[in-house]
C-alpha cells in the first residue's frame, strides 16, 4: 500500500472541519475526491501534503505514506518527500509561478533545488519535460514569462513540473477547472499518460463526477466534511449508494440518453 489515511480528522482552530476520513491508494492507482464546495476536499490533501494553512492542525488519526506515519515527520523529512515524492498540481499553477521570472529559470531553480544536475543539464530536462507535456516552441517557453503563456499552456508547465522528479504521489486540485472544456480533458489526458508511464498514484480533486468516472479507479464522495461514499469508481457509477451521490450523478449531462460518465 502506497498511502493509507485512517480515521482522519482536521481542525480549523476549535471546528472541527474534516471528520473520520479512510482512504487506501496503490501505486499507480487514481483516486477521485468530489463533493459540494466547502465538504473538505482540500483540506484533506493539504493534511495528507503536510501543508496546511497555520491555523489548521490534524486533530485524529493517521496518515502512513509507503510504510511511515507522515505525522511523526521532521521538517526537514517533509521537505525531502514534498516537491519530489509527493508533488501538488494547483487549480491555477499561473498563481504559484512567480510573475517576474522566466518559465525556463523557475524549472532549471526548482530542479536544482532538488538534485545535483547543473544549470546546463537541468535546462535541458526542463525543455524535454515540457515537450512531453505537448507544448509546442519549448524553446520559447523557456524564455516566456508566465503572462505570456495562455492558461492552458501553464497548467502543462505546472505539470511538467510536478512530474519532473517521477514522483509516487501526485496531488492534483481541481488542476483543470480554470480552462475551457476541451483543454481541461487534454490535459487531463496528458497528466495521466504521464503517470501511467512512471506508475504515480493521483489523488484528484474535481467538481466534475464525469471526469472522475472517466480517469479515476476509485472514488471518495465527500459531504460536510465526511464521506459518504467511497470504493471502485465503475461500481459506485453502477450502484450509488448514497442520495447525495445519485444527485450529483443525475446533474451529468446527458447525450442520446447515455451519460458522459459511462
Ligand atoms: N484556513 C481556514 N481557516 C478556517 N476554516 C477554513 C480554512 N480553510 C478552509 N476552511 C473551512 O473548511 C471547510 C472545508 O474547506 P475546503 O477548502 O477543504 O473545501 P473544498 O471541498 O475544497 O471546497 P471547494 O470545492 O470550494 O474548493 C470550509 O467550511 C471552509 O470554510
Ligand atoms: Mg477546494
Amino acid at each position: 500500500m502506497l498511502l493509507e489515511v485512517s480515521e482522519l480528522s482536521v481542525s480549523y482552530g476549535e471546528r472541527e472541519i474534516v471528520r473520520n476520513v479512510n482512504i487506501s491508494l496503490d501505486e499507480g492507482e487514481v483516486l477521485a475526491i468530489v463533493g459540494e464546495s466547502g465538504s473538505g476536499k482540500t483540506t484533506v490533501i493539504r493534511a495528507v501534503l503536510g501543508c496546511l494553512p497555520h491555523e489548521g492542525r490534524v486533530s485524529g488519526g493517521k496518515i502512513f505514506f509507503e510504510d511511515k506515519n507522515l505525522l511523526e515527520n521532521t521538517p526537514a523529512e517533509w521537505s525531502r518527500l514534498c516537491g519530489t515524492k509527493i508533488t501538488m498540481v494547483f487549480q491555477d499553477s499561473g498563481s504559484i509561478l512567480d510573475p517576474i521570472a522566466r518559465i525556463g529559470d523557475q524549472f532549471v531553480e526548482y530542479i536544482r533545488e532538488h538534485s545535483a544536475l547543473t544549470k546546463k543539464e537541468a535546462a535541458k530536462a526542463a525543455e524535454d519535460m515540457l515537450r512531453k507535456m505537448h507544448l509546442p516552441n519549448t524553446e520559447n517557453i523557456m524564455k516566456s514569462y508566465p503572462f505570456e503563456l495562455s492558461g492552458g499552456m501553464r497548467q502543462r508547465v505546472g505539470v511538467a513540473m510536478a512530474m519532473f522528479f517521477k514522483p509516487r504521489l501526485l496531488l492534483a486540485d481541481e488542476p483543470t477547472s480554470a480552462l475551457d472544456v476541451t483543454t481541461q480533458a487534454q490535459v487531463v489526458k496528458e497528466m495521466m499518460e504521464i503517470c501511467q508511464q512512471d506508475q504515480t498514484a493521483i489523488i484528484i480533486v474535481t467538481h466534475n463526477i464525469g471526469v472522475a468516472a472517466y480517469m479515476s479507479d476509485k472514488l471518495i464522495v465527500m459531504q460536510n466534511g465526511e464521506i459518504v461514499e467511497s470504493g471502485r469508481t465503475d461500481e459506485i457509477i453502477a450502484r450509488p449508494q448514497s442520495a447525495y451521490t445519485r444527485e450529483l450523478l443525475d446533474a451529468v449531462p446527458q447525450v442520446g440518453g447515455k451519460r458522459y460518465v459511462s
